[in-house]
């Protein structure tokens, strides 16, 4: 369970107002049982990314070592631990995009450098792939054209 206490930490990788909205998202979580991927999440949602600094902060408020934090996060590849450098766009490679022909889309993406590509499995959209997702927006029926304009897009 979470302590609800105040959390007395030391955050050196981290400004002011990234620490100031970890707390928000620690204390938003007090009380709830099991809430360390839902705290992840929420940080990476709010941040991008799960800051190194806020490691300590975490394990400290569910009373869990810095250890298990650090081992959660490095398990799910959907955490980051630093911004990212380049747009990401998460491409659907599970088995019905794939059928859809979504392995000739990355393979176009081989020589982009403007973009960060990353696999994920199965967005939900299964019957309209080959799919993506920007962000928190999913982009379905993808063909060469879409996906470059996505990429011009963003990049
Ligand atoms: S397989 Fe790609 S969305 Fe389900």
């Amino acid at each position: 369970m979470l302590q609800t206490m105040a959390i007395n930490r030391t955050m050196t990788t981290t400004s002011a107002a990234i620490d100031a909205e970890i707390d928000r998202i620690l204390a938003a979580h007090a009380g709830r049982e099991g809430p360390l991927l839902p705290i992840l999440h929420d940080i990476q949602a709010a941040l991008g990314y799960v800051p190194e600094g806020a490691i300590p902060a975490i394990a400290e408020a569910l009373n869990i070592s810095r250890a298990e934090v650090h081992g959660v996060i490095s398990f799910y590849h959907d955490f980051h631990t630093a911004p990212a450098t380049r747009p990401v766009i998460k491409l659907c490679r599970a088995e019905s995009c794939q059928a859809r022909g979504v392995e000739a889309l990355a393979a176009g993406l081989v020589d982009e450098t403007r973009v960060s590509i990353e696999t994920v499995y199965c967005l939900g959209l299964c019957s309209v792939g080959p799919n993506a997702m920007i962000g928190e927006t999913l982009h379905a029926r993808l063909d060469t054209a879409k996906l470059s304009a996505l990429v011009e897009q963003v990049a």
